[in-house]
């Protein structure tokens, strides 16, 4: 063997180490240089090839061409195993706990008007819906509200179109009940309503249910008994209930209904303003008025009806001191619910 042949074996095992050994595409390719570039070690020694005595030149040739293949080939194979590992993505962890979404919950508001008629309902009450877009007549005529009387100002509407409005209450319902359906009727009906009102107990749009009960015989006692049922199941077991004389166009009599206070207990203080008491709903008895409107004059029926706020009942309950807090949609408040 000739010492060239010697030399371009012993250099070919230096290259195929250069190349196993490096790590990065910087390193690589400074080994192909060293090699096999246009003056790399490889190149010069096979070059070297053309001086040698013609009877060694073809085994030294041989391994010349041999030696420059193998090493063109590890330079190949060397870069594209570190282009596949610098692409490669890290690997799925198949024991990595998931990532679970949050849970939605329901609004204290819907939850509020969810358990308001799961009372009613287990008290005999259906539930029903009227349109939040009312017409004069289910919101004001109907009930009794004489046309230009002065009681329309207890309620600033807001007016949508020539004889359109937002209802100011859920008493439309009761008419429109009363007109589908035959005594004995039993509903409560639960929704939004809208007034011209924004301070920290008012917000323009708010919520209420209003309840009717038409039937032979209905009495007060029987009003006193469902909501004071009510206020004992919705607030507390010993929660009591007042009535005080008042005044609406579609009941007669009229009362507005108190509940002990929720933090004094009827002792007096600062919620209650010192009464012990605070106003949670408007009722009466259905004014016999409104039978004329929905054909019931000759039914030989007496009814009680009642509205109630939804939003101020969830505020007495929960100890909200601001109507706001129920519309702002704040997480870290709606979810302390
Ligand atoms: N609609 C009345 C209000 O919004 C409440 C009410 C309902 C009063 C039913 C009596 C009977 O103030």
């Amino acid at each position: 063997m000739s010492g060239l042949e010697e030399k371009i074996k012993a250099s070919l095992a230096e290259a195929l180490v250069a190349l196993g050994a490096a790590t990065s595409t910087k390193g690589l390719e400074e080994a192909r240089v060293a090699f096999i570039g246009t003056k790399g070690r490889l190149i010069e020694l096979s070059r070297a090839v053309g001086s040698l005595p013609v009877a060694e030149r073809p085994a030294a040739g041989q391994a010349a061409n041999l030696a420059l293949n193998e090493v063109r080939k590890a330079h190949k194979e060397a870069l594209e195993a570190l282009n596949a590992k610098l692409t490669q993505k890290p690997g799925l962890d198949v024991t990595l706990p998931g990532r679970r979404s949050p849970l939605g919950r329901q609004h204290l508001i819907s939850r509020t008007m969810a358990e308001i008629c799961g009372i009613f309902e287990k008290l005999g009450f259906t539930v029903v819906e009227g349109p939040e877009v009312e017409t004069d007549y289910y919101n004001f005529e109907a009930l009794n509200f004489p046309v230009d009387h002065p009681s329309r100002d207890m309620q600033e509407t807001l007016f949508v179109g020539q004889d359109l409005l937002l209802r100011t209450h859920t008493s439309p319902v009761q008419i429109r009940t009363m007109e589908k359906l035959k005594p004995p009727v039993w509903i409560v009906a639960p929704g939004k309503t809208y007034r011209r009102d924004d301070d920290v107990t008012h917000s323009p749009m708010f919520h209420q249910v209003e309840g009717l009960a038409v039937a032979k015989g209905i009495t007060m006692a029987d009003l006193k008994g469902v909501l004071s049922a009510f206020a004992t199941t919705f607030f507390s077991p010993d929660t009591a209930i007042r009535l005080r004389p008042s005044f609406f166009p579609f009941t007669e009599p009229s009362a507005e209904v108190d509940i002990a206070c929720v933090l004094c207990g009827g002792r007096g203080c600062r919620l209650c303003k010192g009464s012990g008491w605070l106003e949670l709903l408007g009722s009466g008895m259905v004014d016999p008025a409104l039978y004329k409107f929905v054909g019931y004059e000759n039914e030989n029926v007496t009814g009680f009806a009642f509205g109630l706020g939804i939003d101020r009942a969830a505020m007495l309950k929960y100890g909200l001191p601001n109507i706001r807090h129920l519309y702002e949609s704040d997480l870290r408040f709606l979810e302390q619910f």
